[in-house]
């Protein structure tokens, strides 16, 4: 089957083509850059600048995958959940192109995509569920930060979820506090690698409590609080350092344990994560050595995987129309606010 993916939830434009489980092209442009001064995603220009580029990153991904329109057995999108004009963008053209050529369309969640991205691996990058195992699931995105027991292959169920902010929204506006560009998460994990851990001791939210949610607003206050009684501190590169060391630690520390202790409870032998603050590299380092102690496998999704592409939508999508599940219709809606259960 050959499926054309296409990915506008947030501020990323991007067309995948698939072929039988092996991504043959994954084209993804950010509109990092345009958002930045505004120290975060203005919606409308999302949609003004999806719009813009949705043909140019469609043609390329064509084109590297050495494919023609008419060899296209279906079509795919992101449904939700995601900014409502960024959504109509991707959907609606793919829903066009799909009715256009009478073939199948389907509408994607979003987290369920970074959900299987795990599974996505080597060169070219291809799905190997073949090797799937019942997981406990971390996604840890922008704007949300989840974990799910993944029964068997399609078949999963949230166990907790960000109650306020998301990992990723904490690792954002921290840093902002801090004066470092949008979006913060990439820096702070750069300025952390050479930053003491230990050198400021910051909450772990809900670390010791039993259930699977997770909330980052109050260590987010705490870092507004300590800049606010340390003012000095932002102009020491070194301090700033150990700063984004000490609220990473505290944000790995609380994905970490709370993922481990969801493996023990649940019983499984294997985890996987997802989602843009999977290229963390302590969350990486952190998770890898948690599960070696414990005998526990570890699919992490691969880095240009982790924040949001295509190949994800597709390799879900087709993986939905080979069990049979049906096609969406061609008037079918976006479900901006459309949950992962
Ligand atoms: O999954 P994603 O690309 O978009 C959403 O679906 O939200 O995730 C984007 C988030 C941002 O908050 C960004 O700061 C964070 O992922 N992120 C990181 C790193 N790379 C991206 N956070 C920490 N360390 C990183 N290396
Ligand atoms: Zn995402």
């Amino acid at each position: 089957m050959i499926l054309l993916a296409l990915e506008t939830s947030c501020d990323e434009t991007s067309a995948a083509v698939v072929r039988d489980g092996v991504i043959l092209s994954n084209v993804v442009s950010s509109q990092i850059k345009l958002h930045a001064e505004y120290g975060g995603v203005v919606p409308e220009l999302a949609a003004r600048e999806h719009l813009r580029n949705l043909t140019p990153v469609t043609e390329a991904a064509l084109r590297e995958a050495g494919i023609v329109v008419s060899e296209l057995d279906a079509v795919a999108a992101t449904r939700g959940p995601g900014l409502p004009t960024a959504l109509l963008m991707g959907f609606k053209a793919a829903q066009a192109m799909a009715f256009a050529l009478r073939k199948p369309f389907v509408g994607i969640n979003h987290h369920e995509a970074h959900l299987y991205s795990p599974w996505i691996s080597g060169s070219p990058p291809r799905a190997d569920f073949s090797a799937f195992e019942p997981n406990v699931s971390l996604i840890v995105s922008g704007g949300h930060t989840m974990l799910v027991h993944v029964e068997s292959e399609l078949k999963h169920r949230v166990l907790g979820g960000t109650i306020d902010d998301a990992a990723g929204e904490c690792f954002d506006k921290t840093g902002k506090l801090m004066g470092l560009a949008y979006p913060a998460g990439p820096i702070i994990d750069r300025l952390a690698e050479q930053g003491n851990p230990e050198a400021y001791d910051f909450p772990r939210p809900l670390l010791n409590d039993s259930n699977d949610d997770f909330s980052f607003s109050g260590l987010k206050t705490s870092v507004r609080y300590f800049l606010r009684d340390h003012p000095a501190l932002r102009e020491n590169e070194q301090s700033i350092r150990d700063l984004c060391a000490s609220v990473q630690a505290a944000i790995v520390e609380v994905l970490v344990v709370k993922t481990m202790r969801a493996v023990k409870r649940i019983g499984v032998k294997c985890v996987t994560a997802s989602g843009g603050v999977t290229c963390n590299r302590a969350l990486r380092r952190s998770l890898s050595e948690a599960c070696e102690k414990r005998g526990i496998k570890l699919r992490l999704a691969e880095g240009s995987l982790c924040t949001d592409n295509a190949a994800m939508v597709g390799v879900l999508a087709e993986r939905k129309l080979l069990i049979n599940a049906p096609a969406n219709a061609y008037d079918e809606d976006i479900q901006p606010g459309l949950v992962l259960v």
